[in-house]
């Protein structure tokens, strides 16, 4: 799977058979995520971290139907850049792709072709290294068939341009990727599809209309749920944001930890004494966006560095040898739920806190607007 300094990492989840790709420089160990999916996370971050690769960028090639991306997540916890195509509308994404954009890491770079089609946003990442080239085609190219084209926005004559006038241009050797495979087959290359692929190959564009509305297929079975939390990259406002409607004073059970709570529980048991807490977002952030002038500060990760702080264990067994629980903040209260499973390891009663100190990003990936500390009225500083 490489050509020189090119590494690609193809992983597979079983669950929506949807592969996802790790892309990197060898040399400078600079990477690309593609098309991540949320349960996998601690694969992906664990292969990201024996490699010991720096993430620069968690893509995706549309807003799937099938899982639920884990973008936002890697974006909070590994200091990737998210980016995803323009006309798939996904708010969050820091980097709104257009066609021919180039997206580099290391002395590589994708370049985002914009392929209509499955969506009509869908996009495809080419790459050309030492005389071999790479597509990863997301849904729009499959091995021997193409993606659905009858929902989401779907076109089956702009799939066909898609395949016939960008993808099929491509150099004949050029491997494809595809975004899923339902056979365990891995890969093609662009000249064996153009020969063999049984959608398209040799078929005019009324034949290739015709086999597509013939498909019939079933709904897919997450979509309700799937679509709209990819259209915040898989940041799923669990905590709510509509604050009216919470109960904002009681703790919620939680895997792996004491429970969440809500920034006004936490608050409360800081102020009778009950518990410390403390801060784990890096330096920059709290010198930058606003503290709590309460909070212990206590970095999980100083940015944009991948590995935890390696002062993290013994600086909360500090803080818990005053018996107390603990509650933690970062800004959305993703790497808070790390920290406190962390933090349960080391024996301690650790508590989450929901939606952070700025709260998720909303559709045009502003934060602050929708819940979190800041928002929710409680006590902060600029400086
Ligand atoms: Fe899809």
């Amino acid at each position: 799977m490489t050509s020189q300094a090119l590494q690609i990492v193809q992983l597979f989840d079983t669950d929506s058979s949807t592969y996802t790709y790790v892309v990197y420089d060898a040399q400078s160990l600079d990477a690309v995520i593609i098309d991540p999916v949320d349960t996998q996370l601690e694969r992906d971050q664990q292969t990201i971290q024996t490699l010991g690769l720096k993430l620069r960028w968690a893509l995706e090639t549309h807003a799937h139907a099938d899982h639920i991306t884990s973008a936002g997540l890697l974006a909070e916890h590994l200091g990737a850049q998210t980016a995803a195509p323009e006309g798939c509308h996904i708010g969050t994404a820091a980097v709104q792709l257009v066609e021919g954009q180039m997206i580099p890491f290391g002395a590589f770079a994708l370049k985002a072709l914009h392929t209509p089609g499955h969506t009509a946003g869908s996009m495809c990442f080419y790459v050309g290294a030492d005389q071999a080239s790479h597509v990863f085609s997301g849904d729009t190219l499959l091995i021997g068939g193409c993606g659905r084209t009858d929902f989401q926005s779907g076109s089956a004559k702009d799939m066909f341009n898609s395949l016939i006038d960008i993808l099929f241009k491509l150099p004949a050797n050029t491997t494809v990727w595809p975004g899923h495979d339902y056979q365990g087959r891995t890969h093609s290359s662009i000249g064996h599809e153009m020969q063999h692929n049984a959608r398209v190959a040799g078929k005019t564009l009324a034949q290739f209309e015709a086999i597509m509305a013939q498909l019939n297929l079933p709904k897919p079975r997450r979509i309700d749920e799937a679509v709209p939390a990819n259209l915040t990259s898989g940041l799923r406002h669990d905590a709510g944001g509509d604050v009216v409607s919470h109960d904002v004073v009681s703790v919620r059970p939680a895997q792996g930890y004491a429970g969440d709570v809500f920034p006004e529980l936490a608050w409360h048991w800081v102020q009778s004494g009950e518990a410390v807490l403390v801060d784990v977002r890096s330096d920059a952030e709290r010198a930058w966006v606003g503290f709590v002038p309460e909070a212990k500060p206590l970095a999980w990760k100083q940015w944009p560095v991948v590995d935890v702080n390696p002062d993290f264990d013994a600086g909360l067994q500090r803080i818990g040898a005053e018996g107390k629980k603990i509650v933690l903040l970062c800004r959305s209260g993703v790497r808070s739920v790390a920290a406190a499973q962390r933090a349960t390891q080391l024996g301690l009663e650790a508590y989450n806190i929901l939606e952070g100190f700025e709260g998720d990003p909303d559709a045009h990936a502003h934060r602050g607007l929708l819940g979190g500390w800041r928002k929710r009225g409680l006590p902060w500083r600029q400086n």
